[in-house]
């Protein structure tokens, strides 16, 4: 023990399209627990993006720049072959309201289906931030609402830049 003990590291995925405060938080709260945590920007997903994988990523490194162990990394296909590929075998998400139980559940069953060795750690988001969403930040933005609660002020600079 004591020296030997291993780093732990946990993914933590998702579309961020873009990155909230929603996420900041749980990001940086698992930060505290894990020794690292990789931010796992998907770019397969079916939907169009507001902002371009590269933009999501950049974003986030900005906003971690001083965080030395969160890392910001992209991925395609199966989160499992992913995770596999890295050598992880944490994923985290969060969990904001009842309503995202359901759909959470289905995933984590599934990649632990898939990849018997993957476990799904789940955490509260804030109460503060239960109402957020990067669905609600593009509508709200795209209407000429103010996200400035909402997002990072980076993120607030490029959304207003992609609306103009
Ligand atoms: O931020 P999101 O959109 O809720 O993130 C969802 C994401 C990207 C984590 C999820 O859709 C995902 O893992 N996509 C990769 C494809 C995959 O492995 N799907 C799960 C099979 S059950």
């Amino acid at each position: 023990m004591g020296n030997c003990r291993q780093s732990s590291v946990a993914v933590f995925p998702g579309s961020f399209d873009p990155v909230t405060v929603g996420h900041i938080d749980l990001i940086e709260r698992s930060a505290t627990v894990f020794d690292k945590i990789i931010v796992a920007v998907a770019c397969n997903q079916e939907k169009t993006p507001l902002f371009t994988v590269a933009e999501r990523i950049k974003m986030i490194e900005d906003i971690f720049i001083d965080s030395d162990n969160v890392q910001v990394e992209t991925f395609s296909g199966l989160l499992i072959d992913y995770l596999k590929r890295r050598q992880v075998n944490v994923v985290i998400r969060g969990l904001r309201a009842v309503s995202d139980f359901e759909y959470e559940f289905q995933m984590a069953l599934m990649n632990h289906k898939l990849a018997p060795g993957i476990e799904t750690f789940f955490m509260t988001s804030s109460a503060l931030y239960t109402y957020v969403s990067s669905r609600i930040v593009k509508e709200l933005a795209s209407l000429g609402g103010d996200v400035s609660d909402l997002v990072h002020p980076l993120v607030e600079e490029k959304i207003k830049d992609k609306y103009s």
